[in-house]
C-alpha cells in the first residue's frame, strides 16, 4: 500500500475516518430507526481482522483519527478487542481513536476503552428527564446510561455529550441538560436532525433549526464565539455562566460542507464518502479478493474521485429521505 494521502476532487483533505463496527441498537430512538428494525444478518458483517486490516490501510493512507460508531458500537461483544488492536498506533499513526455510544453499556467497558488509548468519547443523550427519554429511546434505560456515563468519567475519560434537538419532544428539557454537562465538567453539542432512513413519524413535526434554540439560550446565558475544534462539524461556544463548552452542528440550516474532512465505512465495508449521498465503493469486496492491498489502494482513490461537493439534505412535508440508509447503518 502506498502511503499517498486520501484527498478528493474539491482539495480537501481526508485524515477522519468513522468506522462502524455493528448496525444494532439496543435503544430505537424515534427520530434514528422505527422499533421494527431489520438488522444485517451476522455473515454480512466484516470480522475483527477484517476491520483491523481496513483500519491499517486507511492509516497507511493519511488517516489520523478514528471513531468507532454503530448502531451502538458496545453492543458487538468483541468491540473491546477492536479496540486494543486499533489503540496501538494511537500515538504513532493515529492521533485519535474514539467512539460515539449511546452510554447503555460503557459502566462495564470504561476501564478497558480508558486501558485501551481512547481518551474520548461522545455520548448520545438528548435529556435527563426519564419520561421523556423513555419515549424517545422506547426503552427507559436512562438511569443505565447515567451509570455509564459516571462511569467513563471515573475511568479519566473525556466526555462530550451529542443531543439531537427535536421541536416539542426534548426541546423543554434542553437548558438542563446543558447545566448538567457543564457541572460534570462534559462538552455537550447539538444536532439538528436529518433526513436519512424512514422512521415511524415524520421529521418535518419534529425539526428544530439551531438558530432558534440558539436565540433562547442566549435570553439565558451569554455565547462566546470559541476557536475550540475537535476535527469534527461542530462549532462552540463558551458559555460564560456554566464556563462549559457548547456546540452546534447544523448540517441543515449551515452547511460545513467545504470544510468536510471524513468518510465513513459501514460494518459490511461499504465506504461511503458522504453521509448524505448514495456513493460508494465496496471494500469487502478489495479484502475478500485475491490481492488486497492493490484492490483497496484503487478502492480509496476511487472514493476520493467521487465524493460530492455537499449533501443535499431537505426536510419538508411529505418530501422523502435524502438517502434511504439509516443512521445506525452509516455511523453519523
Ligand atoms: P468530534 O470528534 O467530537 O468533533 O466528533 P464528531 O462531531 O465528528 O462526531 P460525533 O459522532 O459526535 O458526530 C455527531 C453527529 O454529527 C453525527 O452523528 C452526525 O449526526 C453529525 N455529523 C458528523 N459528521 C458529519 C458529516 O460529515 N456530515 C453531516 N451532515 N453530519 C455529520
Ligand atoms: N439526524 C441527526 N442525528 C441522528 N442521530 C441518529 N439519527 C439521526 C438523524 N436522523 C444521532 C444519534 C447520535 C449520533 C450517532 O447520531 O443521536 O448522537
Ligand atoms: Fe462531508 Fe457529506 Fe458530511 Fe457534507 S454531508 S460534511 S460532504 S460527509
Amino acid at each position: 500500500m502506498s502511503s499517498k494521502g486520501l484527498v478528493d476532487t474539491f482539495g480537501r483533505q481526508i485524515t477522519y475516518l468513522r468506522l462502524s463496527i455493528t448496525d444494532r441498537c439496543d435503544l430505537r430512538c424515534t427520530y434514528c430507526m422505527p422499533e421494527r428494525m431489520t438488522f444485517l444478518p451476522k455473515k454480512e458483517v466484516l470480522d475483527l481482522e477484517e476491520l483491523y486490516a481496513l483500519a491499517r490501510g486507511f492509516m497507511d493512507r493519511g488517516i489520523r483519527k478514528i471513531r468507532l460508531t454503530g448502531g451502538e458500537p458496545l453492543v458487538r461483544k468483541d468491540a473491546v478487542d477492536l479496540v486494543r488492536a486499533i489503540g496501538r498506533h494511537v500515538g504513532s499513526e493515529l492521533d485519535e481513536l474514539t467512539l460515539t455510544t449511546n452510554g447503555t453499556q460503557l459502566a462495564q467497558h470504561a476501564v478497558a476503552l480508558a486501558d485501551a488509548g481512547v481518551r474520548r468519547i461522545n455520548v448520545s443523550l438528548d435529556t435527563l428527564d426519564r419520561d421523556v427519554f423513555a419515549g424517545l429511546a422506547r426503552r427507559d434505560a436512562l438511569p443505565q446510561v447515567l451509570g455509564g456515563i459516571a462511569a467513563a468519567k471515573a475511568a479519566g475519560l473525556k466526555i462530550k455529550i451529542n443531543t439531537v434537538a427535536l421541536k416539542g419532544v426534548n426541546e423543554h428539557t434542553i437548558p438542563a441538560l446543558i447545566e448538567w454537562a457543564h457541572g460534570e465538567g462534559h462538552d455537550i453539542t447539538l444536532i439538528e436532525t436529518m433526513p436519512l432512513g424512514v422512521v415511524d413519524e415524520d421529521r418535518t413535526d419534529r425539526f428544530l433549526p439551531l438558530s432558534k434554540v440558539r436565540k433562547e439560550l442566549e435570553a439565558r446565558w451569554t455565547l462566546e464565539t470559541s476557536e475550540h475544534r475537535t476535527g469534527g462539524p461542530s462549532r462552540y461556544f463558551k458559555v460564560r455562566e456554566t464556563g462549559g463548552l457548547l456546540g452546534l452542528i447544523t448540517p441543515m440550516t449551515e452547511n460545513f460542507c467545504a470544510g468536510c474532512n471524513r468518510i465513513r465505512v459501514t460494518t459490511t465495508g461499504q465506504l461511503y464518502p458522504c453521509l448524505g449521498g448514495g456513493e460508494r465503493v465496496d471494500l469487502r469486496a478489495a479484502l475478500r479478493s485475491d490481492s488486497p492491498e492493490a484492490r483497496l489502494e484503487a478502492a480509496l482513490d476511487q472514493a476520493m474521485s467521487i465524493k460530492p461537493e455537499r449533501h443535499n439534505f431537505r426536510i419538508g412535508a411529505g418530501e422523502a429521505p435524502a438517502v434511504e440508509r439509516h443512521m445506525s447503518m452509516t455511523g453519523g
